[in-house]
């Protein structure tokens, strides 16, 4: 009795689950996570210090998004974490997941293959004001997993339809060394782009590497670009953003022109559970995207 009482529970669970993915009542709750399927798994980082693993999902509905939006995955029996989208915001029937191994759940959710599920909720958080940058040149600086948040914004950018909607495209990427770099394969697309250079840094000279050494922050003087005509789209470690920061608004860029993500700890990603708040803003609904005039404005907690 105890067996079939089970069974009809769990057939019952199955059949509500089929209801929430055939009307994707997730649109209208944020708290009921969709079911997602993972298609590949592709290792991008080769270094022994930093494990890093795109993962490309199939939601089981569409999942339209902007850039600088993020997700929360849940590996059931083991919890949830917040991940920004990776990939393109015109591609909704798949997103890539870019995720460092770093605890419970990232250990667990690179330990999956192709075939395997995850539970997702969202898209959360505000965007890139992309409209706000139209007309203006922009220089994209990243360091290490910071370049995925952006991906999606660079991917929107470099759209034929867009791409003239924008001046020149600087690209700075930074990793610790050369096997740290994310999305190797991207390269030669983005810097393809009429009027783009993309840089690569790391931080110590290495045999045969041909691109830049040093930080960002130390670079950025050297490189021709109109500081009155730019919008600076940085991601990176704090450390990094904070230097880099400094550095652009050194040169004279206004500071609502230097544009950022947060990576807090976050619960509940809707508001509500006061985990990701810096004094009164909350990073799950005003943010991730913050200017650094609007960071200057918060207590330094990030
Ligand atoms: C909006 C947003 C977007 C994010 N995007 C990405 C992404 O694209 N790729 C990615 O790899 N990670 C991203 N993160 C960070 C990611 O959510 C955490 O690494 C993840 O929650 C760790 O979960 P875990 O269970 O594996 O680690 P846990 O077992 O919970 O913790 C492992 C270690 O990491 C530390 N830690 C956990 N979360 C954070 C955090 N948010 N900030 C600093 N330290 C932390 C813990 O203190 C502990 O030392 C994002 C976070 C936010 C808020
Ligand atoms: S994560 Fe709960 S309030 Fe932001």
């Amino acid at each position: 009795m105890k067996g079939a009482s089970n069974d009809n529970l769990s057939k019952a669970a199955s059949r509500s689950l089929k209801a929430i993915e055939t009307h994707c009542q997730a649109y209208d709750n944020p708290y009921i996570p969709i079911r997602a399927e993972i298609l590949d798994v592709i290792q991008e980082t080769t270094s022994q210090t930093q494990d890093v693993k795109s993962f490309i999902l199939r939601p089981s509905c569409p999942l339209p998004f902007s850039p600088g939006q993020f997700v929360e995955v849940t590996v059931p029996g083991t919890g949830e974490a917040p991940f920004g989208f990776a990939s393109s915001p015109h591609i909704t029937d798949t997103i890539q997941l870019c995720i460092k191994r770093t605890g419970y759940v990232t250990d667990c959710l690179h330990r999956m293959r192709p075939g395997d599920e995850v539970w997702i909720r969202g898209p959360f958080g505000n965007s890139f004001p992309v409209d706000e940058m139209t007309g203006y040149d922009l220089f994209f600086a990243a360091g290490g997993l910071g370049l995925a948040p952006l991906r999606p914004l660079i991917d929107l950018i470099f759209l034929p339809e867009n791409r003239v909607k924008f001046g020149k495209i600087n690209m700075l990427l930074a990793a610790r060394t050369t096997k740290d770099f994310i999305f190797r394969y991207d390269y030669g697309r983005w810097a393809s782009n009429p009027d783009t250079e993309l840089r690569l840094t790391i931080d110590n000279p290495e045999p045969g590497w041909d691109g830049l050494v040093g930080f960002p922050h130390m670079l950025v003087r050297d490189i021709p670009f109109d500081i009155h005509n730019t919008y600076a789209i940085l991601c990176g470690p704090p450390v990094m953003i904070k230097a880099l920061s400094d550095a652009f608004s050194r040169m004279g860029m206004p500071k609502d022109r230097i544009l950022t993500t947060l990576e807090m700890r976050m619960t509940c990603g809707v508001g509500k559970c006061g985990k990701c708040n810096i004094g009164h803003t909350y990073v799950c609904v005003d943010g991730p995207v913050f200017s650094v005039a609007q960071l200057d404005k918060m207590p330094g907690e990030y």
